[in-house]
């Protein structure tokens, strides 16, 4: 006991790799629900340091049994790439398991996300290019391939070949590219299959053993709510949903079986890829942030897009979670600076919009209004309890609290393990 549910409570990239890690430390099963190899997780540990993608946080405690759940879209040879680096650097994987109903990233979906975006041109999206909406249209399309099938191979060899006469069919006649081998794919996933079968699993009953036991399980989310399909900046968006609720059903876990639910918040904003972000700073101070936090994408190297703490779409993925609690990172990053600000809600003329706008029209001509907060100008790296923080600093954190309606359990100050302060333990 419990369960909790880590979910991203802005565009993604909040630092929920390094929160679960730590949380692991206490945790007996580790499951991702969502998303695909989009995602990109930075732990640092006495490991060393990686940059995950698929392979759940929780990889790092020994003791932990670590879920790929059947709502997370797999790469094959990207999961066995990240088994192999864990691995090497001594982490042992034999706890791993991947959900049979998971379904499989094929290299159409990587070439059709491509096909995609260049066709979108000056409105596209700004993915990360891994496949993961053509997997995700294929699974509700209902032509996707599962992990369950390429264990098979005359399933497989069959749902390849129709599959592959649409796919094929898409990329050189509606794009004229050139269409993919049958026999290349095929013999190249059917040696995937021998290397991921050892991992394959059944995953809903190991799940509901660990229930029965009344053991700890955290469920990882990917992305963040502001990306989801339904809530998010729709159709700047990702294509599955990060969202607390899909916690169980990318798991198999009942949603009554969750005791807490916990967002991820960075104590600025950031986002990767297109779409509007209301108090996003085009300025020296988004430059500044970006360049001391080193806010490039973990999956694509991109440089992301900087802005103060927003409060709408915070109190929006608040409402659409459930979040109980927050989990503050990154706090650090603004320790040199001598003012915040925090935007408090959105203006258009002299109209004040008080939810977070579902017509991106709308969106994008709402004007941020902001409160002014001290900055505290003293490194925060070092320290581990509340006490300790610098009063601006601690101010800071109370009037988010006050804003979101939410408390603050933890406060994360550098990027180890060990850079934290927790304030209200939530394992
Ligand atoms: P983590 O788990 C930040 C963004 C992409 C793009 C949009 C759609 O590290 O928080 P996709 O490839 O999913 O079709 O791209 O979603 N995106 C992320 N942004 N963090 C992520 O994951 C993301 N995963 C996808 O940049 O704007
Ligand atoms: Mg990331």
């Amino acid at each position: 006991m419990p369960v909790i549910t880590i979910v991203g409570g802005q565009w993604g990239d909040e630092g929920k790799g390094k929160i679960v890690d730590l949380l692991a430390e206490k945790a007996n099963v580790v499951i991702r629900y969502s998303g695909g190899d989009n995602a990109g997780h930075t732990v640092i540990n006495h490991y060393g340091e990686f940059k995950l993608h698929l392979v759940p946080a929780g990889i790092f405690n020994p003791g932990a049994t670590c879920i790929l759940g059947n709502g997370v879209a797999v790469n094959p040879p990207e999961l066995l790439k990240e088994i192999e680096e864990v691995k090497k650097k001594g982490v042992d994987t034999s706890r791993l398991y991947v959900s049979d109903r998971a379904h499989l990233i094929m290299p159409y979906h990587i070439i059709l996300d491509r096909l995609e975006e260049e066709r979108r041109g000056g409105a596209a999206i700004g993915t990360t290019l891994k496949g993961i909406g053509p997997v995700f249209t294929d699974k509700t399309a209902r032509l996707g391939i599962r992990t369950c099938d390429l264990l098979n191979e005359t399933t497989f060899r069959a749902r390849l070949k129709s599959v592959l006469e649409i796919k094929n069919a898409v990329i050189s006649k509606v794009y004229n590219a050139e269409p993919l081998s049958f026999e290349t794919i095929l013999n190249q996933y059917l040696e995937y299959g021998e290397k991921m079968a050892p991992y394959v699993r059944e995953t809903t009953s190991i799940i509901s053993d660990a229930l029965l036991r009344k053991e700890t399980i955290l469920l990882e989310g990917a992305q963040g709510t502001m990306l989801d399909l339904d809530f998010g900046t729709y159709p700047y968006v990702t294509s599955s949903s990060p969202l607390a609720s899909s916690s169980a059903a990318g798991s198999g876990i009942s949603i009554n079986k969750i005791d807490r639910i916990a967002g991820v918040f960075k104590a600025y904003l950031t986002r990767v890829g297109g779409g509007p972000m209301p108090t996003e700073l085009k300025d020296e101070t988004g430059e500044f942030i970006r360049k001391r936090a080193q806010e490039y994408g973990a999956t694509t190297g991109r440089p992301r897009r900087c802005g103060w703490f927003d409060i709408v779409a915070g109190r929006f993925s608040i409402r659409v979670n459930g979040f109980d609690t927050v989990i503050l990172t990154r706090i650090d990053i603004l320790d040199t600076l001598p003012k915040l600000k925090i935007c408090t809600g959105y203006k258009i003329g002299n109209d004040i919009v008080k939810n977070f706008p579902a017509d991106l029209t709308v969106l994008e001509k709402c004007q941020p209004v902001y409160e002014e907060l001290a900055g505290w100008q003293t490194p925060t790296n070092n320290l581990r309890d509340l006490k300790s923080l610098p009063s601006a600093a601690r101010n800071y954190v109370t009037r988010l609290e006050e804003l979101l309606e939410r408390p603050i359990s933890i406060i994360s100050v550098g990027a180890k393990r060990e850079q934290t302060i927790i304030s209200r333990p939530i394992v």
